[in-house]
């Protein structure tokens, strides 16, 4: 599997959860409660999937080849990247801070919540979109198959040295449960196998 089709993979079982959590959204601001349990799930996710693995690889491997291209990271779309990625982590930890204002028994933490959960969606579904569209194939144009193997070992190292391979299959099912949960489409790319190589594992 090539790096770039790899990291797209990886934005379609985002794209699943976000699904998860503008749902969870909507039934938190119509009912004025939330379902912390299933939130905390949404969090793990993003936090260790979205950003630890996938943003960990484009930050640390799939950037640094960008910017070799001679596209400088200040001022360039690296930088712009890297910017949405930090905005990302923020309304993440508004949302964690949410959830344990909810646990805590703060109502204000329902809305709080809620507004953090809709920009983080607003923010990744361009994010994704931007990359998908013109970061993304700017790099594959720009890749040699020597790159490309390159890429992928650093994927590989990047996979083993920073997650075990449990956590992997147990975030795929969290967003496989969350799915469920939520009545929303699993991604196309969520056979076992190409879960595996979503994430960088060879199947
Ligand atoms: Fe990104
Ligand atoms: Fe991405």
């Amino acid at each position: 599997m090539e790096p770039i089709t790899i990291l797209m993979n990886e934005h379609r079982v985002i794209e699943q959860v976000l699904g998860c959590l503008d749902k969870m959204a909507a039934q938190a601001a119509a009912t004025r409660t939330l379902d912390t349990a299933a939130a905390h799930k949404a969090i793990v996710f993003f936090r260790s999937f979205a950003d630890k693995c996938h943003h960990g690889k484009e930050e640390a491997k799939l950037f640094p080849f960008v910017e070799s291209l001679g596209f400088p990271r200040d001022g360039g779309p690296t930088g712009v990247m890297m910017t949405e990625h930090e905005e990302g982590r923020s309304c993440v930890r508004r949302m964690a801070e949410a959830v344990k204002a909810v646990e805590e028994g703060r109502q204000s933490g329902v809305s709080i919540f809620v507004e953090a959960a809709r920009a983080y969606i607003a923010l990744l579904t361009t994010h994704i979109r931007k990359e998908d569209s013109c970061l993304f194939p700017m790099a594959e144009q720009n890749m040699t198959a020597d790159d490309e193997q390159a890429l992928l070992a650093e994927f590989e190292r990047a996979e083993t040295e920073e997650m075990n391979v449990g956590d992997h299959e147990q975030l795929l099912s969290l967003a496989d449960a969350l799915a469920e949960q939520f009545g929303v489409a699993k991604a196309e790319t969520c056979g076992r196998g190409a879960h595996v190589a979503a994430c960088g594992h060879r199947a």
